[in-house]
């Protein structure tokens, strides 16, 4: 390994797409931090000790400015080559049925805390002329999500920034990529209440989570802009951009609406 290598830090990697992200990571040989809310991460640190990298793990909510600072604080002055801000989670039912204080830690873990940590890290990056950063974005964000509006909203919001902030730092030697991954087979649509919906009782339709992380980790190698795994996720992204949003709404209603799973 490089003696100037840098770390890579990854939230939200003690399951699914994020756990495949920093396994990623760990088999190039880099060092990890990795973060995310519950004592799992603990667990997932010592699955990747047999890569032989040095992984550092910490529990803190990312949703607060304050979980956002005490990740930061554990960098402690190390280079950050990889940035992996991919912690988020998801929130289904009507939006006036929901709980604010879920819709409040949807918007702070995938928006607030998302942005915070790369303000403070893309500085430290930017300073270096040196990082890559991927964000886990969602196709989600090509569409308005009835019956998981806000949810759609934040990926919709991750998207967008993601290619303003590659454009603002494209004569530097920091790249930005966006991965945006279809339905995917993780904890993701249970931790969302969406079992009862098509989209999240729909096992064999989704994507393997280790595929669309190794498609992540990939283009974000390579700088890419960004990667949108799967055929049918695809072609659904590149009809959102021809079809009316109100046609749009109507298609999500049909398939993340409570209900709406087949018996
Ligand atoms: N699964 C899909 O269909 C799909 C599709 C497109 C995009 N995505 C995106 O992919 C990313 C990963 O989701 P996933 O599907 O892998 O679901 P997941 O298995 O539920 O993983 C979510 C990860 O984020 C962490 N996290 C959530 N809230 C956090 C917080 N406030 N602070 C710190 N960590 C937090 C979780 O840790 P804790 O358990 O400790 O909270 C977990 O490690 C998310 O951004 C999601 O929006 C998923």
């Amino acid at each position: 390994m490089a003696a100037d290598r840098g770390i890579a830090v990854v939230t939200g990697a003690s399951t699914g797409i994020g756990y495949e992200l920093a396994r990623c990571c760990a088999a190039e040989g880099y060092d990890l931090l990795i973060a995310a809310d519950e004592k799992a991460i603990v667990q997932a640190a010592e699955d990747f000790r047999p890569y032989a990298v040095k992984v550092d793990a910490l529990e803190a909510d990312l949703a607060t400015e304050e979980g956002v600072g005490m990740l930061y604080d554990a960098i402690g002055g190390r280079p950050v080559d990889l940035l992996l801000a991919n912690a988020g989670r998801g929130l289904g039912h009507a939006f006036l049925d929901q709980d604010f204080d879920d819709i409040r830690q949807v918007i702070g873990t995938n928006v607030t805390g998302t942005v915070l940590l790369i303000h403070r890290v893309g500085q430290d990056m930017r300073a270096r002329n040196r990082g890559r950063i991927l964000l886990t974005g969602s196709i989600a964000g090509f569409m308005p999500g009835s019956f998981q509006a806000v949810y759609n909203a934040t990926k919709a919001f991750i998207d967008s920034f993601a290619w303003a902030l590659r454009n603002e730092l494209k004569d530097t030697n920091v790249t930005v990529t966006c991965l945006m991954p279809g339905p995917t087979d993780t904890a993701f649509f249970e931790r969302a209440d969406m079992m009862d919906t098509k989209v999240g009782a729909d096992d064999g339709g989704k994507e393997d989570p280790a595929k669309v992380a190794r498609l992540g980790f990939e283009a974000m190698m390579k700088g890419e802009a960004g990667v949108i795994s799967g055929f049918s996720n695809k072609i659904q992204a590149a009809m959102a951009h021809l079809l009316p949003a109100s046609l749009l709404a109507e298609q999500h209603r049909r398939m993340a609406a409570p209900g709406t799973a087949p018996d």
